[in-house]
């Protein structure tokens, strides 16, 4: 039997080639102690697969779902689009754009479906993460509690750097 926490967070990302930048975002929920399950998935690749994972990740015991896309990034907004789960998206760089594409792709959804986008790459994964953690945060004490943790860390942390 695995000690593994309930996967609370549902990772998706466009390609396996995302997952340099979105490791961001399982190394932090990794810290935080929460559970999430990862998923290679692509809107226009797999579109089947995005509309059933989105369709029942609810009823799974997901609560936060983050999704990952370069380019074209629509994989957030479909996501969205199929779940009433909140939604995080994180551009990914991946193209010779740099992730400006990804960025406008993701954030300029239509009124009616959002999705809460993130800097791009790594620190947009990680900080999807710290944000998935908030949203949890409210139901979850535990959550509550690691989240205060890790930001007392970074106070003290940025406190001990200061110039004399
Ligand atoms: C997007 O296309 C993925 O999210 C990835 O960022 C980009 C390139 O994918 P690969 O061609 O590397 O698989 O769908």
């Amino acid at each position: 039997m695995s000690d593994a926490p309930k996967p609370l967070v549902g990772i998706l990302m466009g390609s396996k080639t995302d997952l340099e930048y979105m490791s961001g975002a399982t190394e932090m929920l990794a810290e935080l102690e929460i559970g999430c399950e990862v998923r290679i998935l692509s809107a226009h690749r797999t579109p089947d697969a995005v509309a059933q994972y989105s369709a029942s990740a609810d009823k799974r015991g997901l609560e936060v779902l983050i999704a990952g896309a370069g380019g074209a990034a629509h994989l957030p907004g479909v996501v969205a689009a199929g779940t009433i789960l909140p939604v995080i998206g994180v551009p990914i760089p991946s193209t010779s754009l740099n992730g400006m594409d990804s960025l406008l792709s993701i954030v300029q959804m239509p009124k009616g479906i959002p999705v809460a986008t993130m800097a791009i790459g790594k620190s947009g994964a990680a900080n999807a993460a710290l944000f998935a953690a908030a949203i949890l945060a409210l139901k979850h004490p535990p959550v509550q509690q690691r989240l205060s943790a890790f930001r007392a860390k970074r106070r003290k942390e940025a406190l001990d750097n200061q110039v004399p």
